[in-house]
């Protein structure tokens, strides 16, 4: 028997369905029907086909948004780097050599305690409307160390992505291409029955735009999905590599350039925005309005790692994007859940559409325009996940 719930009392229901009003396609005193997990129906609540259900809840004049799609994280690491924070608030630039120390503490970290670090954050991302995650390997940098990250990753999520090209480890340090010739031997086939995606840190100090497209093509080779993280320290050749390879992101993008833009423009990759980076280094933010004015398809992920974004927050991300990256409300929004969805290439969440996953948010709000408006307080009242 199938099993049917109905959410009444919307206040402002945001549905991205295109036969409701508006960009984010609204209902207001809205209702929402979910059977067996899946939205079966929304419209105004007076139209609610209330007989189909076998329970009724009432939202109480909530606001209830799509659950947040958190594309970008790497939430499978020991350690914190708070001393490195703290140092760089006092003046120190952020560096990618950072990440070698997370990788020391992961390697001695047991599997027992990433596996505890990681239910606290899977709760910490529920509290606050995160229902989608993307979680990357990247702190193991040996074969058994980026496998068991991964492990540990599916055990939360089938958002997975090998990362093993993060940085190349100490070890390796005066001989790269060896690293570049594990991750794509060894490593790939110990990691790529764990993974959905790869991804490589193309930038100076990782690794090059040859080094990357060898081993983002044999990913791709291995059935894995192409991510890319580009042009966060400077410019450089990673985004044309991302849409070279229709990579479904391309990811920080700090530095585009025009060419860039026009390139995203005319491809289908998601540029995925992580304002938690900015405001942990202090460097510019990304030129947001400039992409979504050339017709980029734009997501907002946190990013969340220890060096560079230590925020799991959506609503932080939302409001740092209006506050300081020229972006609506509207936009926002959309960049934190359909364009989450759009850039892990799924489109069964993201949106409330009939069919979608019930994946929703209550907020504490009027409005969804409360997260950018009320800016650090906790408005998520409950996160249902089907
Ligand atoms: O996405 N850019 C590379 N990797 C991470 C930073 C990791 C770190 O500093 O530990 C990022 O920002
Ligand atoms: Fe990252």
């Amino acid at each position: 028997m199938p099993h049917a719930t109905l959410l009444t009392g919307i206040g402002e229901l945001v549905t991205f369905d295109p036969s409701h009003e508006g960009p984010l396609g609204v209902v207001r005193d809205a209702a929402l029907l979910e059977v067996d997990g899946r939205v079966e129906w929304t419209g105004p609540a007076a139209a609610a086909p209330r007989s189909d259900a076998d329970a009724v809840l009432d939202a109480g004049g909530a606001a209830v948004i799509p659950g947040f799609v958190d594309s970008h994280t790497h939430l499978v690491f020991g350690g914190d780097r708070a001393a490195e924070f703290e140092a760089r608030m006092a003046g120190r630039p952020y560096s990618a050599g950072g990440i070698r120390s997370t990788v020391a503490a992961t390697r001695e970290a047991s599997d027992e305690v990433l596996r505890a670090r990681l239910a606290r954050f899977v709760i910490e991302l529920r509290a606050q409307g995160t229902t989608t995650f993307e979680i990357k390997s990247g702190y193991g940098l040996t074969v058994p160390d980026e496998e068991r990250i991964l492990r540990l990753a599916g055990e939360v999520t089938p958002e997975t992505t090998f990362l093993g090209a993060h940085v190349v480890p100490a070890e390796y340090a005066d001989d790269p291409e060896a690293y570049v010739e594990l991750v794509t031997g060894a490593m790939l086939d110990a990691c790529a029955p764990h993974a959905r995606w790869i991804d490589v840190f193309c930038e100076t100090g990782a690794f090059t735009v040859e080094q990357s497209r060898r081993i983002l093509t044999a990913g791709a080779e291995r059935g894995l999905g192409v991510r890319v993280h580009a042009s966060q320290l400077g410019p450089g050749d990673g985004v044309a590599l991302a849409v070279e390879l229709d990579a479904a992101s391309v990811d920080h993008g700090t530095y585009l350039t025009d060419a860039d833009v026009a390139l995203l423009a005319g491809s289908d990759t998601v540029a995925t925005l992580l304002p938690g980076v900015e405001f942990s280094t202090r460097h510019p933010y990304p030129d947001a309005r400039g992409l979504i004015d050339a017709g980029v398809r734009v997501a907002l992920a946190s990013d969340c790692n220890p060096g560079s974004s230590f925020t799991s927050s959506m609503p932080f991300c939302i409001a740092v994007a209006v506050r300081d990256m020229d972006m609506t409300v509207p936009e926002a929004v959309r960049a934190a859940t359909l364009g989450g969805a759009e850039a892990l290439r799924r489109d069964d969440v993201g949106h409330l559409r009939p069919g979608a996953r019930a994946d929703y948010v209550v907020l504490d709000a009027p409005t969804y325009v409360h997260l950018a408006y009320r800016p650090g307080v906790p408005l998520v009242a409950s996160t249902h996940v089907a």
